[in-house]
C-alpha cells in the first residue's frame, strides 16, 4: 500500500474519478466532501469499481478545526489533492463573496494545517480560464503563456489561489505543489457507476448535449456562430475525465517520490486538440448514432473564443498524455446518461 491522500471535493466530478485512479495505484483514500454538489452514495461507485471503500468524512474545508481533527484522525496523511471549490462561473458573478469565501477560505485552511500534520505535498486544480483569451501566437497556450485578468469571481480564485501557493512556498514553507490547469473536463467512467451530476439547468456543453438528447431538455442552443474560428462557433480542448485523473496519480508521485523537482510546478492538463462546439455535437451525434435537438442562439457573456492546449510540458515532464478519443469519450457521457436516466425510473 502506498501513502494516504486526502482527497477534498472527492464525491465530486473530477474527484471521484481521480480517488478511482489512486485506489487502483495502490493509495489509501480519505475523502472530504460537504456534499454541497454531490451526493454521498459516490463513495458507492467507488467501491463497485474498485473493491475499497475509500474514508469519508463530512466536512466543510473552510472549518478549520475540523479539518484540523481529520488530519489528527488519518495521522498519516502524506499528500492532498485539493478539488473541493464552488465552480459555477455565472454564479460566481451573482455571489462573488460565497466564492471568495469558499474558494480562498478552504485553501488557506489546507495550507496552515499541512505543515502541522506532516503533509508533504499538494495538488491544486486550477483551470485554462487563467489565460483568458490567449493572443494567435499563444495558441495552442503553453504554461508560460501570460495569466489575463481573470472574467468572473471563480476564475479570479483560480488565479488568487496559485498565487498563494506560490507565496506560502517562496515563504520557507517545507511543502510542495503541482498545479494542473485543466481544459474542459468531460465524460465519465466506463464503467458508468461514477459521473457528473449536474446541478439543475446544467452550465457546460456536454451535460446540457446528453440531456438534450435523453429528452429532459428540449433544445440545446449553441452560443455564438460568429466567432473568428473556421465554423464560426468557440473552440476548446475537451479532455476525457478519467485521462485528467490520471494526470493527478502522476502528479501526487512525482511530489510525493521526487526530491529533485521544484517545490512549485504547473502543468496543462488538455488532449492539444482544438474541438469546435458544432464539431462536439455532431461528434455525440456520431459516436452514438443519437440525434440532438440544437440551433444556434446568440453568443454567452464571458465565452473565451478559442483555447486549447499545448500539453508538451505534462507529456514529457510529469509523463502524462491524454489517451482517449473524442468519439469514446462522448459515448462514456451517453453511457452515464442513460444510466441516471435507469435510476429516474427507478425512483431511485
Ligand atoms: C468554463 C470555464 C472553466 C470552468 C468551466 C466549469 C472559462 C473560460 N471557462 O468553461 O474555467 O472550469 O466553465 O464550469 O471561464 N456551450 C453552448 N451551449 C451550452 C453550453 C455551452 O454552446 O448550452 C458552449 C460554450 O459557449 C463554450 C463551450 O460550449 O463555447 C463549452 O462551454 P462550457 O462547457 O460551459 O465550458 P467553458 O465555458 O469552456
Amino acid at each position: 500500500m502506498k501513502q494516504t491522500i486526502l482527497v477534498t471535493g472527492g464525491t465530486g466530478f473530477i474527484g471521484s474519478h481521480t480517488v478511482v485512479e489512486l485506489q487502483q495505484a495502490g493509495y489509501k483514500v480519505v475523502i472530504v466532501d460537504n456534499l454541497s454538489n454531490s451526493r454521498a452514495d459516490v463513495v458507492d461507485g467507488i467501491e463497485k469499481i474498485t473493491g475499497v471503500r475509500p474514508a469519508f468524512e463530512n466536512v466543510d474545508c473552510c472549518d478549520f478545526k475540523a479539518m484540523d481533527d481529520v488530519f489528527s484522525k488519518y495521522g498519516d496523511i502524506k499528500g492532498i489533492i485539493h478539488f473541493a471549490a464552488s465552480k459555477a462561473v455565472g454564479e460566481s458573478v451573482q455571489k462573488p463573496l460565497l466564492y471568495y469565501r469558499n474558494n480562498i477560505t478552504s485553501l488557506l485552511n489546507i495550507l496552515e494545517l499541512m505543515p502541522r500534520h506532516g503533509v508533504k505535498g499538494i495538488i491544486f486544480s486550477s483551470s485554462c480560464t487563467v489565460y483568458g483569451q490567449p493572443s494567435a501566437e499563444n495558441l495552442p497556450v503553453t504554461e508560460n503563456a501570460p495569466i489575463q485578468k481573470a472574467l468572473s469571481p471563480y476564475g479570479n480564485t483560480k488565479q488568487i489561489n496559485e498565487e498563494i501557493i506560490h507565496d506560502y512556498i517562496h515563504s520557507g514553507a517545507p511543502i510542495k505543489s503541482v498545479i494542473l490547469r485543466y481544459f474542459n473536463p468531460i465524460g465519465a467512467h466506463p464503467s458508468a457507476l461514477i459521473g457528473e451530476l449536474p446541478n439543475g439547468t446544467p452550465m457546460n456543453l456536454i451535460p446540457f448535449v446528453t440531456q438534450t438528447a435523453i429528452g429532459i431538455r428540449k433544445q440545446l442552443k449553441i452560443f455564438g456562430n460568429d466567432y473568428n474560428t473556421p465554423d464560426g462557433t468557440c473552440i476548446r480542448d475537451y479532455i476525457y475525465v478519467v485521462d485528467l485523473a490520471k494526470a493527478h496519480v502522476k502528479a501526487m508521485a512525482r511530489v510525493l517520490d521526487n526530491d529533485d523537482t521544484d517545490a512549485v510546478e504547473i502543468f496543462n492538463i488538455g488532449t492539444g486538440r482544438g474541438v469546435s462546439t458544432l464539431e462536439v455535437v455532431e461528434g455525440f451525434e456520431r459516436a452514438t448514432g443519437v440525434k440532438v435537438n440544437w440551433e444556434y442562439a446568440p453568443r454567452r457573456e464571458g465565452d473565451i473564443e478559442k483555447v486549447w492546449a499545448d500539453p508538451e510540458k505534462a507529456n514529457t515532464v510529469l509523463g502524462w498524455k491524454a489517451e482517449t478519443n473524442l468519439d469514446d469519450t462522448l459515448r462514456s457521457a451517453w453511457k452515464w446518461q442513460l444510466k441516471l436516466d435507469e435510476e429516474s425510473k427507478q425512483g431511485k
